[in-house]
């Protein structure tokens, strides 16, 4: 998506080989008209599949996530990230590890939200190691609910999500791609 890019390389900022900040429009700040033309795209690329939700994770993909869910007319599930294991049976749960945080997560979803009925679409802000995703794959697996594809705005291609999730079969449209980060330089793919 050529003004995301252009976004990117006017308001990023790498910080070294691994992390893009993108806090003026997507972390911190976020530009409803941006977040409207995203949700427009992976409208369009994703329409037809009968998706009948968007699901994301918080916090950083609700903006991209609900955009998307608004352009489809579908509801949007916001996965939780809690710090321990809840013992009821009332949720879908997994651990996530975040290599970038060096950190781990209880990824949770009431199991009132997600159910074998359910046909989704993963949103996401980054893709970098895919532990995210992978983790979203799997409360989606534990609800035998189908996985239509997974919509990500910023891919860190040289990182490994991408391939792993390519190996699973898993339909992923990223919005910009990442070749290569150095301190203050950002490459795309194209
Ligand atoms: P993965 O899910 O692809 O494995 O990624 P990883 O664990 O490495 O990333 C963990 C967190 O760091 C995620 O946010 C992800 O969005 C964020 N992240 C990864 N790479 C970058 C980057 O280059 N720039 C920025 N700005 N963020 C990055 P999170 O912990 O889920 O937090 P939140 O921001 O959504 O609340």
């Amino acid at each position: 998506m050529k003004e995301l890019e252009e976004r990117i390389l006017k308001e990023g900022r790498a910080l070294n080989e691994d992390v893009l900040k993108v806090d003026s429009f997507l972390n911190h700040q976020v530009d409803p008209e941006l977040m409207k033309k995203i949700g427009q795209e992976f409208a369009n690329y994703f329409a037809n599949r009968n998706i009948n939700k968007v699901i994301t994770i918080e916090s950083s993909g609700i903006a991209p996530a609900l955009a998307t869910a608004m352009c489809l007319n579908v509801p949007l599930v916001i996965c939780k990230k809690q710090t321990s294991k809840i013992l009821t049976d009332d949720f879908f749960q997994t651990e996530v590890k975040s290599f970038t945080k060096n950190s781990s997560y209880e990824l949770t979803i009431s199991k009132k939200y997600l159910s074998s009925d359910d046909n989704v679409l993963v949103i996401d802000d980054f893709l970098a190691n895919g532990e995210a995703s992978k983790g979203a794959l799997r409360v989606i697996e534990m609800a035998n609910a189908k996985c239509a594809g997974i919509g990500i705005v910023i891919e860190k291609s040289f990182q490994p999500g991408r391939k792993l999730l390519d190996e699973l079969g898993i339909d992923v449209y990223s919005l910009a791609r990442v070749k290569k980060l150095s301190e203050g330089v950002t490459e795309f793919f194209n």
